[in-house]
């Protein structure tokens, strides 16, 4: 077993949401190790949580520049060797940059940016680094999704026609009637969230889907957003029609006000022979529609998947796994990649997805300001 890789994490603390879903998915594959961390703007609270989880407090730092700074000074085989950036969303930009530019691996979640001419400029430092850089569209990290991807290579659906990702949750519901709250949170804070709330934090995702199952391009978009009050500043609701290579059309709907929605990501892929779909709320199951054979379904870790699919189970048929292991998937191929290691395209999501994921969202954004126009992505 090779050594474990040194990770550090930014952000992700006790009161946050998604870094236990990292933590944990870390852990899973026996690959990392975190050595090093800022769990938190305040110091005494990430020192704090990292004796909560057992965690050495002496490579916590007060802050993000402090961390780069001292483990630096270490030596190479001590040093953190990638950071994982859990922060909201207006610091992924300038931490990923840094650690880039200093020699870190990045594994960073989504909206890699606040916007579009930030994600080109990361894209640049990347390629000058010569890094590994992962983001964590965690879906793509699902046995079935990965089988979806290979059905669709492998010509099962014939030419596809229609796609239709619906990302639906209901959660802002409680902050967005009252006025006094939907001003105090991040994600409605342009200059915490970027350009967009709700297509930046799940209609990306959504994005991410149709264009990692498919292995197709979005090329153009026509966005209709729902702010519901004039002083909210950000979209809360939007439909965006999506124009993809010859003759392949569709819908991408995402909402935060969806009511009595949970985490309601579903993927439909339509092709002349028959159609996919999956649902996140029911992740081991995916369905094949024909208008002439019965429904099929497909579940994870049998024989009859792909390689690719088989991979990403760990446990035999009828074990069901979730969310933490469909994120420990993404996890392993970024560890195959730090290590040197032969992995496939598709392990995890690059660079590349982060910055189509940020013109993605920018054109949505321009399409509805412009008056529902269709906008081009480059
Ligand atoms: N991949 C997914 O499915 C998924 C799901 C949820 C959230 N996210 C993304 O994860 C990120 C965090 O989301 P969240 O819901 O966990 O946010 P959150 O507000 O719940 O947690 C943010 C954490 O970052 C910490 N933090 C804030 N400023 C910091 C700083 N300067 N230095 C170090 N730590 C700092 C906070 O203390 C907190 O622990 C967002 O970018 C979000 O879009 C991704």
């Amino acid at each position: 077993m090779p050594k474990k890789i040194r990770l550090g994490i930014l952000g992700g603390g006790g009161d946050s949401l998604i870094g236990v879903l990292h933590r944990v998915a870390s852990f899973i594959n026996d690959n990392y190790e975190i050595v090093g961390a800022v769990f938190n703007p305040d110091y005494d609270q990430s020192v704090e949580f990292a004796k909560e989880i057992d965690i050495p407090t002496n490579r916590i730092y007060k802050d993000f520049d402090t961390l780069v700074e001292e483990e630096l000074k270490l030596p190479e085989d001590e040093r953190i060797q990638v950071c994982s950036v859990q922060t909201p969303n207006f610091l992924h930009f300038p931490m990923a940059k840094k650690l880039l530019d200093n020699g870190f691996h990045v594994i960073c979640e989504k909206p890699m940016t606040m916007d579009y001419a930030e994600a080109k400029i990361l894209e640049e430092a990347h390629q000058k680094s010569g890094k590994i850089f992962a983001l964590t569209h965690t879906y793509t990290g699902y046995p079935m999704v990965r089988q979806m991807k290979e059905m669709i290579k492998t010509g099962e659906l014939g030419k596809i026609h229609k796609v239709d990702a619906q990302y639906y949750q209901g959660w802002i519901n409680s902050i967005i009637h009252d006025k006094e709250k939907r001003s105090t949170v991040w994600r409605l804070d342009p200059t915490k969230a970027g350009i967009s709330s709700c297509m930046g934090d799940i209609g990306v995702h959504a994005f991410n889907m149709v264009e990692f199952t498919t292995g197709l391009q979005i090329k153009s978009v026509l966005c209709d957003f729902n702010y519901l009050y004039e002083d909210n500043k950000m979209d809360v609701d939007g439909t965006v029609l999506v124009r993809m290579d010859d003759h392949v059309k569709g819908v991408i709907r995402s909402s935060q006000v969806a009511t009595g929605e949970e985490n309601g990501l579903t993927i439909a892929i339509y092709g002349e022979k028959g159609a996919l779909k999956w649902e996140q709320e029911r992740p081991n199951f995916l369905y094949k529609m024909s208008d002439t054979e019965p429904l099929q379904v497909y579940k994870p870790g049998h024989a009859y998947n792909s390689e690719f699919s088989l991979n990403a189970s760990k446990l035999p048929p009828g074990h069901p796994e979730g969310i933490f292991d469909s994120m420990a998937n993404i996890y392993l191929g970024a560890a195959r990649a730090i290590r040197g290691e032969a992995y496939k395209e598709g392990e995890f999501p690059t660079m590349k997805d982060g910055v189509r994921g940020m013109n993605f969202i920018e054109s949505t954004v321009a399409s509805h300001k412009g008056g529902n126009v269709w906008v081009a992505l480059d």
